[in-house]
């Protein structure tokens, strides 16, 4: 399925919609982080780009156009990124570019089969990528091959028990990328179950419903001005496991 998946990310890129900047320019690059970053503001608390990794080796698998590499550059980390998609890795070297950064190296690769020996990185990082492969447990283990031990790792996969599958299905509202091959949601227990390699696993369910300009009409306005204030309003340990984002902080 490795080619379906490749072809499919070849021809999309990630949050595109949300910037009317030409593709490729500084402006495209730094609205869709503006935008990312509004959207997931759990990110930047629960990883540190800025200052929790200056110096380390990050190898960030699935890296796309390379917004959150680049994060991790600027913090001083040295920096290598795989994708599938050569559209993407040729949109991640604009992306350094632009922001007068260099990777240690940029590529296409599988992070199925990564082309690095074992015990190469302190960090591996993969977030919104292990969902979209086709065999999940065999990245997580490639993942963990080439972490040093001791290094850390971090995932962030779709919640299947969450409060964004059941809307979409009650709402009947498709999720984002819904139509890439091989896409799966996974229960926290599964999650587990695949993590199973490393020393140590922690999962925290992150991303709430917060107020979109992606959903328009009628339902955007049910979901902007009810749903969001009444999910809110509930106790935070009902909803703290219905979180859409699953993320995983490994140690190998
Ligand atoms: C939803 S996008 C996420 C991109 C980026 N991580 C982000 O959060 O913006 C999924 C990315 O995973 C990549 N991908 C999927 N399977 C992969 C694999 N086996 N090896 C490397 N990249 C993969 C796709 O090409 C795509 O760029």
């Amino acid at each position: 399925m490795i080619p379906e998946i490749t072809a499919y990310w070849n021809t999309r890129i990630h949050d595109l919609e949300m910037t009317d900047a030409p593709v490729g320019t500084r402006a495209f690059f730094d609205d869709l982080d503006d935008y990312r970053f509004d959207k997931l503001h759990y990110l930047p608390r629960l990883v540190d780009f800025a200052h929790g990794f200056g110096g380390k080796t990050v190898l960030e698998i699935g890296c796309g156009i390379g917004t959150d590499l680049v994060r991790f550059a600027r913090g001083g980390a040295q920096v290598t990124g795989v994708d599938l998609s050569q559209t993407a890795i040729d949109l991640a070297r604009k992306n350094f570019k632009a922001h007068g950064l260099t990777p240690v190296d940029l590529r296409t690769a599988n992070g199925e089969a990564l082309p690095f020996p074992d015990n190469t990185f302190d960090v591996v990082y993969a977030h919104g990528v292990v969902q979209y492969t086709s065999d999940p447990a065999q990245l997580i283990r490639e993942a963990h091959r080439v972490l040093k031990p001791g290094g850390q790792a971090i995932f962030m996969v779709y919640n299947r028990v969450s409060w964004l599958n059941a809307l979409s299905k009650v709402m009947k509202v498709t999720l984002e990328h819904e139509d890439a091959p091989g896409l799966r949601l996974f229960s926290i227990a599964e999650y587990r179950a695949m993590l199973t390699p490393f020393a140590e696993v922690q999962i925290m369910p992150e991303r709430f419903p917060v107020k979109s300009r992606l959903h328009k009409g009628w339902k955007g306005l049910v979901f902007n001005t009810c749903f969001v204030g009444a999910f809110n309003a509930l106790p935070t340990a009902w909803v703290r496991p219905l979180g859409w984002h699953l993320m995983a902080f490994c140690r190998k």
